[in-house]
Protein backbone atom coordinates (compact mmCIF):
# COMPACT_ATOMS: atom_id res chain seq x y z
CA UNK A 1 0.00 0.00 0.00
CA UNK A 2 1.15 3.29 -1.06
CA UNK A 3 1.94 5.72 1.97
CA UNK A 4 2.60 9.60 2.01
CA UNK A 5 6.63 10.41 2.24
CA UNK A 6 8.82 13.30 2.01
CA UNK A 7 12.48 12.31 0.12
CA UNK A 8 15.00 14.01 1.59
CA UNK A 9 19.03 13.98 -0.10
CA UNK A 10 20.92 11.28 2.12
CA UNK A 11 23.05 13.54 3.41
CA UNK A 12 20.54 15.88 4.88
CA UNK A 13 18.43 12.24 6.38
CA UNK A 14 19.27 11.70 9.84
CA UNK A 15 18.52 15.63 10.61
CA UNK A 16 15.02 15.90 9.19
CA UNK A 17 14.42 12.60 11.11
CA UNK A 18 14.89 14.05 13.97
CA UNK A 19 13.14 17.20 12.27
CA UNK A 20 9.88 14.82 11.96
CA UNK A 21 9.76 13.16 15.57
CA UNK A 22 9.97 16.29 17.00
CA UNK A 23 6.79 17.62 14.86
CA UNK A 24 5.35 14.28 15.10
CA UNK A 25 5.08 13.66 11.94
CA UNK A 26 7.47 10.34 11.49
CA UNK A 27 5.36 7.49 10.87
CA UNK A 28 6.81 4.80 13.09
CA UNK A 29 5.23 2.33 12.04
CA UNK A 30 6.78 2.06 8.51
CA UNK A 31 10.79 1.84 7.66
CA UNK A 32 12.85 4.48 5.65
CA UNK A 33 14.12 3.39 2.81
CA UNK A 34 17.09 4.55 0.43
CA UNK A 35 16.53 5.88 -2.75
CA UNK A 36 19.77 6.14 -4.81
CA UNK A 37 21.35 9.58 -3.12
CA UNK A 38 17.89 10.47 -1.38
CA UNK A 39 16.13 8.92 1.85
CA UNK A 40 12.20 8.77 1.63
CA UNK A 41 10.76 9.66 4.63
CA UNK A 42 7.31 8.58 5.65
CA UNK A 43 5.18 10.60 7.49
CA UNK A 44 2.03 10.57 8.88
CA UNK A 45 0.86 13.72 7.94
CA UNK A 46 1.50 16.47 5.14
CA UNK A 47 4.47 18.66 6.88
CA UNK A 48 4.73 22.11 5.04
CA UNK A 49 8.76 23.43 3.64
CA UNK A 50 10.16 20.08 2.95
CA UNK A 51 9.07 19.84 -0.55
CA UNK A 52 9.38 16.80 -2.35
CA UNK A 53 6.30 14.85 -0.76
CA UNK A 54 5.47 11.60 -2.38
CA UNK A 55 3.98 8.28 -2.23
CA UNK A 56 5.50 4.79 -1.92
CA UNK A 57 5.86 1.57 -0.81
CA UNK A 58 7.17 1.05 2.88
CA UNK A 59 7.85 -2.39 4.53
CA UNK A 60 6.61 -2.25 8.26
CA UNK A 61 8.13 -2.25 11.18
CA UNK A 62 7.68 -5.41 12.92
CA UNK A 63 7.73 -4.16 16.69
CA UNK A 64 9.37 -5.96 19.28
CA UNK A 65 6.99 -6.37 22.82
CA UNK A 66 9.12 -5.70 25.44
CA UNK A 67 9.29 -8.10 28.55
CA UNK A 68 7.12 -5.77 30.25
CA UNK A 69 4.36 -5.78 27.59
CA UNK A 70 4.71 -9.88 27.86
CA UNK A 71 5.09 -10.36 31.47
CA UNK A 72 2.59 -7.08 32.82
CA UNK A 73 5.69 -6.83 34.99
CA UNK A 74 9.39 -5.73 34.76
CA UNK A 75 11.67 -8.35 35.46
CA UNK A 76 14.80 -7.50 37.19
CA UNK A 77 17.46 -9.01 35.32
CA UNK A 78 21.21 -8.00 34.40
CA UNK A 79 22.04 -8.06 30.58
CA UNK A 80 25.76 -8.92 30.21
CA UNK A 81 26.69 -9.24 26.10
CA UNK A 82 23.25 -11.40 24.59
CA UNK A 83 23.50 -13.29 28.42
CA UNK A 84 20.34 -11.89 30.34
CA UNK A 85 21.02 -13.44 34.28
CA UNK A 86 17.55 -13.26 35.90
CA UNK A 87 17.84 -11.93 39.55
CA UNK A 88 17.66 -14.59 42.12
CA UNK A 89 14.85 -12.75 43.86
CA UNK A 90 12.76 -13.08 40.67
CA UNK A 91 9.99 -16.30 40.73
CA UNK A 92 8.03 -17.40 38.05
CA UNK A 93 11.42 -18.07 35.89
CA UNK A 94 10.23 -19.63 32.88
CA UNK A 95 7.88 -17.54 31.69
CA UNK A 96 10.19 -14.78 32.35
CA UNK A 97 12.73 -16.32 30.43
CA UNK A 98 10.47 -16.83 27.35
CA UNK A 99 9.79 -13.50 27.44
CA UNK A 100 13.26 -12.72 27.63
CA UNK A 101 14.29 -14.99 24.79
CA UNK A 102 12.12 -13.33 22.54
CA UNK A 103 14.51 -9.81 22.63
CA UNK A 104 16.82 -9.76 19.62
CA UNK A 105 19.39 -9.07 21.67
CA UNK A 106 18.98 -11.69 24.12
CA UNK A 107 19.99 -15.37 23.26
CA UNK A 108 20.56 -16.82 26.38
CA UNK A 109 18.72 -16.83 29.66
CA UNK A 110 20.59 -17.42 33.19
CA UNK A 111 19.51 -17.97 36.66
CA UNK A 112 21.47 -16.34 39.44
CA UNK A 113 21.35 -19.19 41.99
CA UNK A 114 23.42 -17.60 44.46
CA UNK A 115 24.56 -14.51 45.17
CA UNK A 116 28.04 -13.52 44.75
CA UNK A 117 30.61 -15.12 46.69
CA UNK A 118 33.77 -16.70 47.49
CA UNK A 119 37.40 -15.05 47.05
CA UNK A 120 36.61 -14.71 43.59
CA UNK A 121 33.61 -12.98 43.34
CA UNK A 122 31.67 -15.83 41.38
CA UNK A 123 28.11 -16.84 41.19
CA UNK A 124 25.84 -20.18 40.36
CA UNK A 125 24.23 -19.73 37.47
CA UNK A 126 21.67 -22.13 35.62
CA UNK A 127 20.62 -22.67 32.09
CA UNK A 128 16.84 -21.39 31.61
CA UNK A 129 16.56 -20.58 27.58
CA UNK A 130 17.71 -19.94 24.31
CA UNK A 131 21.59 -21.14 22.92
CA UNK A 132 22.65 -23.19 26.35
CA UNK A 133 26.52 -21.29 26.90
CA UNK A 134 27.63 -18.64 29.55
CA UNK A 135 30.73 -16.93 27.60
CA UNK A 136 30.14 -13.50 25.96
CA UNK A 137 31.03 -10.00 24.22
CA UNK A 138 30.61 -7.32 26.34
CA UNK A 139 30.93 -3.89 24.80
CA UNK A 140 30.89 -0.88 27.38
CA UNK A 141 32.29 2.98 26.83
CA UNK A 142 33.76 1.45 23.46
CA UNK A 143 35.73 -0.90 24.75
CA UNK A 144 35.16 -5.05 24.47
CA UNK A 145 35.25 -7.13 27.14
CA UNK A 146 34.96 -11.41 26.39
CA UNK A 147 34.16 -12.93 29.64
CA UNK A 148 32.30 -16.45 30.85
CA UNK A 149 29.73 -15.17 33.42
CA UNK A 150 30.16 -17.92 35.55
CA UNK A 151 33.67 -18.10 36.08
CA UNK A 152 34.52 -14.87 36.82
CA UNK A 153 33.08 -11.74 38.58
CA UNK A 154 31.32 -9.04 35.98
CA UNK A 155 28.73 -6.33 36.40
CA UNK A 156 27.71 -4.10 33.75
CA UNK A 157 26.31 -1.67 37.05
CA UNK A 158 29.57 -0.08 37.57
CA UNK A 159 30.23 1.74 33.80
CA UNK A 160 29.52 4.69 35.22
CA UNK A 161 31.86 4.68 37.74
CA UNK A 162 34.64 3.79 35.47
CA UNK A 163 34.30 6.52 33.38
CA UNK A 164 34.59 8.45 36.79
CA UNK A 165 37.41 7.05 38.12
CA UNK A 166 39.80 6.89 34.12
CA UNK A 167 38.26 10.42 34.12
CA UNK A 168 40.88 11.29 37.44
CA UNK A 169 43.57 9.87 35.70
CA UNK A 170 46.53 11.93 33.11
CA UNK A 171 48.51 10.48 30.65
CA UNK A 172 51.71 9.11 31.79
CA UNK A 173 50.46 8.55 35.22
CA UNK A 174 50.80 4.80 36.59
CA UNK A 175 47.80 3.26 37.96
CA UNK A 176 47.45 -0.43 39.71
CA UNK A 177 44.38 -2.16 39.69
CA UNK A 178 44.81 -4.45 42.94
CA UNK A 179 41.53 -6.65 41.70
CA UNK A 180 41.23 -6.36 38.07
CA UNK A 181 38.92 -9.46 37.06
CA UNK A 182 38.46 -8.87 33.71
CA UNK A 183 40.21 -6.08 33.36
CA UNK A 184 36.74 -3.22 32.76
CA UNK A 185 38.82 -0.35 34.73
CA UNK A 186 42.12 -0.99 33.23
CA UNK A 187 41.23 -1.29 29.85
CA UNK A 188 39.16 1.89 30.02
CA UNK A 189 41.85 3.63 31.76
CA UNK A 190 44.59 2.34 28.86
CA UNK A 191 42.25 2.91 26.20
CA UNK A 192 41.71 6.77 27.23
CA UNK A 193 44.84 7.30 28.30
CA UNK A 194 47.41 5.39 25.75
CA UNK A 195 50.26 7.42 27.81
CA UNK A 196 49.25 5.93 31.20
CA UNK A 197 50.82 2.67 32.30
CA UNK A 198 48.49 0.06 34.14
CA UNK A 199 49.53 -3.35 36.25
CA UNK A 200 46.06 -5.19 36.50
CA UNK A 201 46.41 -7.75 39.32
CA UNK A 202 44.01 -10.75 39.78
CA UNK A 203 44.48 -14.38 41.80
CA UNK A 204 41.84 -15.57 39.70
CA UNK A 205 43.33 -17.49 36.74
CA UNK A 206 40.07 -18.00 35.12
CA UNK A 207 39.76 -13.87 34.96
CA UNK A 208 43.59 -13.22 34.27
CA UNK A 209 42.77 -15.86 31.39
CA UNK A 210 40.19 -13.19 29.75
CA UNK A 211 41.90 -10.05 31.04
CA UNK A 212 44.35 -11.03 29.37
CA UNK A 213 42.62 -11.64 26.24
CA UNK A 214 40.79 -8.03 26.86
CA UNK A 215 44.18 -6.26 26.65
CA UNK A 216 44.57 -8.07 22.79
CA UNK A 217 40.87 -7.38 21.70
CA UNK A 218 41.32 -3.72 22.70
CA UNK A 219 44.63 -3.70 20.96
CA UNK A 220 46.53 -2.21 24.63
CA UNK A 221 50.18 -2.02 24.50
CA UNK A 222 49.98 0.02 27.84
CA UNK A 223 48.36 -2.67 30.37
CA UNK A 224 50.59 -5.49 32.43
CA UNK A 225 48.51 -8.40 33.36
CA UNK A 226 50.24 -9.86 36.77
CA UNK A 227 48.57 -13.03 38.12
CA UNK A 228 48.16 -14.23 41.58
CA UNK A 229 47.32 -13.09 45.79
CA UNK A 230 47.82 -9.02 44.97
CA UNK A 231 50.40 -9.22 48.26
CA UNK A 232 52.87 -11.08 46.20
CA UNK A 233 51.84 -10.19 43.08
CA UNK A 234 52.69 -6.41 43.50
CA UNK A 235 56.30 -6.88 44.25
CA UNK A 236 58.55 -4.67 42.90
CA UNK A 237 55.60 -2.05 42.41
CA UNK A 238 56.02 1.49 43.93
CA UNK A 239 55.11 4.96 43.53
CA UNK A 240 51.84 4.88 41.43
CA UNK A 241 49.65 7.42 40.89
CA UNK A 242 46.63 5.67 41.66
CA UNK A 243 45.48 2.72 42.83
CA UNK A 244 41.91 1.09 42.42
CA UNK A 245 40.56 -1.57 45.65
CA UNK A 246 37.27 -2.84 43.91
CA UNK A 247 36.94 -5.86 46.10
CA UNK A 248 34.37 -4.46 48.68
CA UNK A 249 33.78 -7.29 51.26
CA UNK A 250 37.48 -7.22 52.40
CA UNK A 251 39.37 -4.43 50.98
CA UNK A 252 40.57 -3.57 54.24
CA UNK A 253 42.94 -6.72 54.58
CA UNK A 254 44.51 -5.36 51.23
CA UNK A 255 44.89 -1.30 52.35
CA UNK A 256 48.82 -1.91 53.73
CA UNK A 257 49.26 -3.03 50.64
CA UNK A 258 47.75 -0.44 48.73
CA UNK A 259 50.00 2.06 50.97
CA UNK A 260 52.82 0.29 50.12
CA UNK A 261 52.02 0.70 46.06
CA UNK A 262 51.27 4.20 46.26
CA UNK A 263 53.37 7.21 45.74
CA UNK A 264 53.45 10.54 48.49
CA UNK A 265 50.19 12.39 46.84
CA UNK A 266 48.90 9.18 45.01
CA UNK A 267 44.88 8.59 45.30
CA UNK A 268 43.88 5.38 46.52
CA UNK A 269 40.14 4.56 45.13
CA UNK A 270 38.30 2.47 48.21
CA UNK A 271 35.43 0.75 47.53
CA UNK A 272 33.07 -0.79 50.05
CA UNK A 273 29.80 -1.73 51.47
CA UNK A 274 28.00 0.13 53.77
CA UNK A 275 24.85 0.68 55.96
CA UNK A 276 22.77 3.81 54.25
CA UNK A 277 22.63 5.29 58.11
CA UNK A 278 26.44 5.98 58.35
CA UNK A 279 27.64 6.04 54.80
CA UNK A 280 31.22 6.79 54.91
CA UNK A 281 31.79 7.64 58.41
CA UNK A 282 33.07 4.23 59.91
CA UNK A 283 34.52 2.86 56.82
CA UNK A 284 36.92 6.43 56.90
CA UNK A 285 37.57 5.95 60.66
CA UNK A 286 38.85 2.24 59.43
CA UNK A 287 41.18 3.66 56.98
CA UNK A 288 42.41 6.00 59.10
CA UNK A 289 43.21 3.30 61.62
CA UNK A 290 45.11 1.26 59.51
CA UNK A 291 46.96 4.38 57.58
CA UNK A 292 48.14 5.12 61.03
CA UNK A 293 49.26 1.65 61.63
CA UNK A 294 51.34 2.04 58.33
CA UNK A 295 52.51 4.98 59.01
CA UNK A 296 50.86 7.16 56.67
CA UNK A 297 48.22 9.66 56.85
CA UNK A 298 45.01 9.95 54.44
CA UNK A 299 43.22 13.22 53.09
CA UNK A 300 39.59 11.84 51.77
CA UNK A 301 38.91 13.72 48.59
CA UNK A 302 35.50 12.21 47.12
CA UNK A 303 32.87 10.68 48.70
CA UNK A 304 30.22 8.43 46.55
CA UNK A 305 27.08 5.90 47.01
CA UNK A 306 27.98 4.07 43.53
CA UNK A 307 25.02 2.01 43.43
CA UNK A 308 22.27 0.27 46.20
CA UNK A 309 23.90 -3.04 46.60
CA UNK A 310 20.83 -4.93 49.07
CA UNK A 311 18.52 -3.34 50.93
CA UNK A 312 19.60 -0.85 53.04
CA UNK A 313 22.92 -1.33 51.97
CA UNK A 314 25.05 0.51 49.13
CA UNK A 315 28.39 0.06 47.40
CA UNK A 316 30.77 3.07 47.94
CA UNK A 317 33.87 4.29 46.78
CA UNK A 318 36.08 7.05 49.11
CA UNK A 319 38.96 8.12 47.02
CA UNK A 320 41.64 9.45 49.33
CA UNK A 321 45.33 11.23 48.88
CA UNK A 322 48.09 9.49 50.73
CA UNK A 323 50.40 11.88 52.82
C1 LIG B 1 34.68 -7.48 42.96
S1 LIG B 1 35.72 -8.27 41.79
C2 LIG B 1 36.18 -6.83 40.84
C3 LIG B 1 36.67 -7.14 39.46
C4 LIG B 1 36.82 -5.92 38.55
N1 LIG B 1 37.54 -4.85 39.19
C5 LIG B 1 35.50 -5.46 38.02
O1 LIG B 1 35.11 -4.31 38.28
O2 LIG B 1 34.84 -6.21 37.31
C6 LIG B 1 37.14 -8.61 42.75
C7 LIG B 1 38.25 -9.37 42.04
O3 LIG B 1 39.34 -9.51 42.95
C8 LIG B 1 39.95 -10.76 42.77
N2 LIG B 1 40.69 -11.08 44.03
C9 LIG B 1 40.17 -11.46 45.22
N3 LIG B 1 41.13 -11.58 46.13
C10 LIG B 1 42.30 -11.26 45.51
C11 LIG B 1 43.66 -11.20 45.94
N4 LIG B 1 44.01 -11.48 47.19
N5 LIG B 1 44.59 -10.80 45.04
C12 LIG B 1 44.25 -10.51 43.77
N6 LIG B 1 42.98 -10.57 43.32
C13 LIG B 1 42.02 -10.94 44.17
C14 LIG B 1 38.83 -11.71 42.42
O4 LIG B 1 39.28 -12.81 41.70
C15 LIG B 1 37.90 -10.78 41.59
O5 LIG B 1 38.15 -10.92 40.22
Amino acid sequence: MESQCISINKRDGEITRRELIEMGALDKNLKIKQDGEHILIPVNKPVEGYGNIGYDDFEEVIKEETPQELLGTSPAYELVGDIAIIDRYESDLKNIAEALVKQKKIRTVLYADTPVSGEYRTRELSYLAGENKTETIYRENKCRYRLDVSKVYFTPRLATERLRIAGQVKNGETVVDMFAGIGPFSILIAKKLPDSHVIAIDKNPEAVRYLRENVELNKLENVEVREGDVRTASNGVRDADHVIMNLPHSGFEFLDVAFGLIKKGGIVHFYAISHEDDLFGETLLKINEIARRCNVSIVPIEKRAVRPYAPYQYNICIDFRVT
